[in-house]
């Protein structure tokens, strides 16, 4: 079974939709771990409600960056974790995490990338800056994580319409309903090992290889 860590910030919808996927039978999955860098985050709530593992990872108990990192990697290494999902984790991996985990890490993001992507581009200010440049669609993408921010091959995507009266909120929720469709799917195909990665594009395979 592939043991997944989900990392989060935040309030874990996302880990919501993973953990319902799989209570649900439609993900063959395990969540072994759930990893916060934020004490508060109510993800971490969720995850002990559905008695998930959870570590936090802050500043607090790790002042320096490289030792965070250090610890995180030892984690998921400790914990035989074959996917690390990021679900609206706000810190940047360190390149040793990257490399160990490479085409093995995961990231949703709230827009269509390339748009609205990159350094800077996190939490509302992905959906302020959509409403405020006019587009008329806008969505949400799954890919692997490189070094480089929002960078790495896409695994799926999906598109919304904006309408002329959305606002950062309520685009916001279209594309979180989105996001809690794709990501189990992604993870479902990664689970599968229907995700080829040709050239730093990724093909879907319709036939589990042997
Ligand atoms: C999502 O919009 C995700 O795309 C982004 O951070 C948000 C996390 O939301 N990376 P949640 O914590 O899963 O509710």
């Amino acid at each position: 079974m592939l043991k997944i860590a989900v990392l989060i910030s935040g309030g874990g919808t996302n880990l919501q939709a993973l953990i319902n996927a799989i209570e649900g039978k439609e993900l063959a999955a395990e969540i072994n771990l759930v990893i916060s860098n934020k004490r508060d985050a109510y993800g971490l709530i969720r995850a002990k409600n559905h008695r998930i593992s959870t570590e936090i990872l802050d500043i607090k108990k790790y002042p320096l960056r490289e030792e965070r990192q250090k610890a995180l990697l030892q984690l998921l290494l400790d914990h035989k974790i074959d996917l690390v999902v990021l679900a609206g984790y706000l810190d940047i991996l360190s390149e040793g995490i990257i490399k160990e985990y490479e085409n093995r890490i995961m990231n949703i993001h709230p827009s269509l990338i390339p748009s609205f992507s990159g350094k800077g581009f996190y939490g509302e200010r992905v959906h302020k800056e959509a409403i405020r440049r006019g587009v008329k669609i806008s969505g949400a993408t799954v890919h692997f994580v490189n070094e480089e921010t929002d960078g790495g091959p896409i695994i799926l995507q999906e598109a919304v319409a904006v309408e002329f009266c959305d606002d950062e909120e309520s685009l916001q929720k279209k594309v979180l309903a989105l996001e809690h469709k794709l990501l189990p799917r992604a993870v479902k195909l990664f689970a599968e090992g229907r995700l080829k990665i040709v050239d730093d594009r990724v093909e879907i395979i319709n036939e589990i290889e042997s």
